[in-house]
């Protein structure tokens, strides 16, 4: 009895403390349990559907609820371990709400309900007259997520609708033919009139006039990021429940600049009020670095094609000597078009640890008439004019579709591959003149012929393999530098050494066949012979006519350059010559430990060497969890990604997976 009322008491704690806290009182708080019949705390008040008020008398005989045969750990109980079924009918819930703009946001997490496969649901949703979804997979589109949020299971998708006097929010599910609709949440939580609504700042990109958010417009939120930042729960939000996410996924290339930290409270304004964003959002910002001439700080959001975006962006000056205009002036490209030819902070506000926020509406251009995703590019270069220093950077970022003719349907992504892309690099400092803690990963890794994931990572790739083809001619991590498309190679040359091609060649005798230790779609690997034949090294050349490995290939440099361990592969240099993508590593005489285990060529490994092996490796991982300031988790620890050196000393390799864990030691969660 004691523990029960001290739990619940602790939960009204909880709930209301959170409450409280929000700078923004959402007047309508709707958290809707779909399939259930009972209420949940969870961190918020969640009602089930099943005997509200939202729902007609009939629902349970034209609906039925379900759970999922299968509740992935990584998603939550509430609200998806129920979902309302509707395989017969429309149905529409009803929401008696104030007038103004409201978030509508809908839950779901595809999985096999009653028999009913995920592959089987395609249907619409529509809202106060606009057309939200139509023929919708939601496993279609779980399984476009998980190319750039790996692991991803379960997602939410996000609108924003003007309510009119009429006070009445719907919201209508209807089967396609031959199949079924569910919904595991409905949430709708009021937000400010004129926060998304009727703004008067606003700069079109690529036209002189556009579209202007009215109480007409209907919104989808499609990205919300916060820039060099950690995640942001709902429940961490200014009061609207909005999540925040890292921008990793996003950033571009290894050219991730640096991670500015800002300490100090955020002083909103009447321009910015406080529940614009969170301070945590403000107190971040990824700038560019040294060699922030060189490249430009590039995001790459896949959209649909065919709509009018609106890009919130997010500034706040944290740097402390940055005090006057003229200081850090940049350049905003959207789409490859200027949006800002001189964006400087100081015109906006008035000093350190002041937000403001922009909007830039631009149209995705929709070449083929498919409504296919198209990249959404947005990049920054410092102004030659700053006085300071060459510099630009972003806090936060919030990328809105606009409906048009009262619809914001898009067809469903392909089915894309099940296993995610790889996402790379990060690098954190506090000190902006202080090199970044710089640690790349991703790429190839690898000393010998790891086929198998050679062709995986290609494959994984793929989606994006056309921008490096294009793109990248200049492409940056660190602050460290390469020109693609020329032979001046800039990568870094202090920690890892340039080989001309000349001097490859004659390391393995012209690529001659019999040097060739192993070889697959993505290239060869050859043994070859450096420092007048003194040192035996593994040259891995990358097919330089597909040009797909040149992303992995400067990651993978841009990694292993600056790790350094007894137990992870070492990279001697590489050869950025004439087109040619080769890496040189250290040669390992005993291969890959796989082939010690099943390849029975070879005799069997002691018992206590097999115990050395495992010790070594246990101790690369240890390295990788804590030898730098982030945690790097593999993600891909196997037999044939350790390989053995001629005294069986095991060596860690490919990073092609691996993630920097998380700043925050508590959520230490990675898939
Ligand atoms: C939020 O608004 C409700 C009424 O809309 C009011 O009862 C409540 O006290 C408000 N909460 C805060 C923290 O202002
Ligand atoms: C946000 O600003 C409003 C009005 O300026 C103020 O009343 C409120 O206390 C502030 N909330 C927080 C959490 O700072
Ligand atoms: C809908 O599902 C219910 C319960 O599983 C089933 O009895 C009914 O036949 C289904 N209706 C259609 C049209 O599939
Ligand atoms: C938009 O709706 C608000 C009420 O939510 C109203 O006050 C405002 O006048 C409307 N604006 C226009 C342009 O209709
Ligand atoms: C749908 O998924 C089920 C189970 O995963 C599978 O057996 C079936 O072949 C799939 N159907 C289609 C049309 O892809
Ligand atoms: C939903 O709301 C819209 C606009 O208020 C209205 O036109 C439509 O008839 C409503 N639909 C249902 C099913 O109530
Ligand atoms: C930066 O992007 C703009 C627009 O796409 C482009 O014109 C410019 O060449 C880029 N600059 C660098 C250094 O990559
Ligand atoms: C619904 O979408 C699926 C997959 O995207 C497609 O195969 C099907 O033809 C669509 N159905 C309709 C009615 O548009
Ligand atoms: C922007 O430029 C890049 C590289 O030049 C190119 O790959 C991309 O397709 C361009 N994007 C648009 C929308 O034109």
């Amino acid at each position: 009895m004691f523990s029960f009322t001290s739990l619940f008491f602790s939960l009204l704690l909880l709930f209301t403390s959170t409450t409280t806290a929000q700078s923004y009182n959402a007047t309508d708080r709707i958290f809707l349990d779909c399939g259930s019949s009972s209420t949940t705390i969870t961190d918020r008040r969640w009602g089930g559907d099943e005997n509200s008020k939202f729902v007609p008398s009939n629902i349970a005989t034209i609906t039925f609820s379900s759970q999922p045969n299968y509740l992935d750990p990584s998603v939550p109980l509430t609200p998806y371990s129920s979902a309302r079924i509707f395989n017969t009918s429309s149905f529409t819930y009803t929401f008696p709400v104030s007038e103004g703009p409201k978030f509508v946001r809908l839950y779901f997490y595809p999985a096999t309900y009653s028999g009913l496969t995920p592959n089987q649901s395609f249907f619409s949703v529509s809202s106060n007259g606009y057309s939200l979804l139509t023929n919708f997979s939601a496993f279609l589109a779980a399984s476009f997520l998980a190319n750039t949020r790996s692991g991803v299971k379960h997602f939410v998708k996000e609108y924003i609708i003007h309510v009119k006097e009429t006070k009445i929010l719907n919201v209508t599910f209807t089967p396609s033919p031959k199949s079924y609709a569910f919904i595991n949440g409905i949430e709708i939580v009021s937000t400010p009139e004129n926060l998304y609504f009727n703004s008067i700042n606003v700069k079109y990109v690529g036209m002189i006039n556009g579209p202007v958010i009215t109480n007409d417009t209907s919104l989808e939120n499609i990205y919300r990021l916060n820039v060099a930042g950690g995640q942001i729960s709902s429940i961490e939000d200014t009061g609207m429940y909005r999540s925040w996410d890292p921008d990793d996924n996003y950033i571009y290339s290894a050219a991730t600049g640096v991670t500015d930290v800002y300490q100090k409270p955020i002083t909103y304004t009447t321009k910015t009020p406080n529940y614009t964003a969170p301070e945590l959002v403000y107190q971040t910002q990824r700038s560019m670095g040294s060699q922030s001439d060189k490249y430009n700080l590039t995001w790459i959001l896949p959209v649909d094609s065919g709509f009018y975006y609106n890009l919130r962006l997010h500034f706040c000056n944290i740097m402390p000597e940055c005090t006057k205009g003229g200081q850090i002036v940049f350049k905003i490209f959207i789409n490859n078009q200027t949006a800002d030819q001189e964006f400087d902070l100081f015109y906006l506000q008035r000093g350190s640890g002041y937000p403001v926020y922009k909007d830039y509406v631009v149209f995705v251009n929709d070449p083929d008439h498919s409504r296919g995703k198209q990249d959404l590019w947005i990049e920054m270069h410092p102004h030659p004019s700053s006085t300071l220093y060459l510099d630009a950077y972003l806090n936060g970022l919030e990328a809105f579709k606009l409906s048009m003719g009262r619809s914001l349907t898009s067809p469903n992504p392909e089915l894309s591959s099940t296993t995610p892309q790889t996402r790379h690099t990060k690098s954190m400092t506090r000190n902006k003149k202080r090199p970044p803690y710089a640690m790349i990963i991703g790429g190839i890794g690898g000393a010998l012929v790891l086929f198998s994931i050679l062709v995986l990572i290609v494959f994984k790739q793929r989606r994006r393999a056309k921008h490096y083809c294009v793109a990248t001619n200049m492409s940056s991590y660190g602050h460290e530098y390469i020109e693609s498309k020329s032979s001046h190679s800039k990568l870094p040359s202090d920690r890892c050494r340039c080989f001309s091609l000349t001097e490859v060649k004659a390391a393995t005798n012209e690529f001659n066949d019999n040097f060739v230790i192993g070889r697959g779609g993505f290239g060869m690997v050859y043994r070859g012979y450096i420092d007048n034949d003194k040192t035996v090294v593994a040259i891995k050349r990358l097919n330089s006519s597909s040009k797909q490995g040149f992303h992995e290939f400067i990651t993978e440099i841009g990694f292993l350059s600056k790790l350094r361990h007894v137990q992870l592969v070492s990279l001697i240099g590489y050869c950025d010559d004439q087109g040619e993508m080769i890496l040189v590593y250290d040669y390992m005489p005993n291969g890959t430990l796989q082939e010690h285990l099943y390849k029975n060529n070879n005799p069997p490994l002691s018992w206590k060497r097999r115990l050395h092996i495992c010790i070594g490796a246990a101790k690369g991982l240890h390295y990788l969890h804590t030898g730098a300031s982030r945690a790097i988790i593999h993600r891909d620890v196997k037999s044939t990604n350790i390989l053995l050196d001629e005294n069986w000393v095991a060596k860690l390799s490919d990073f092609g997976l691996s993630k920097l864990g998380s700043k925050d030691q508590a959520k230490n969660h990675v898939s």
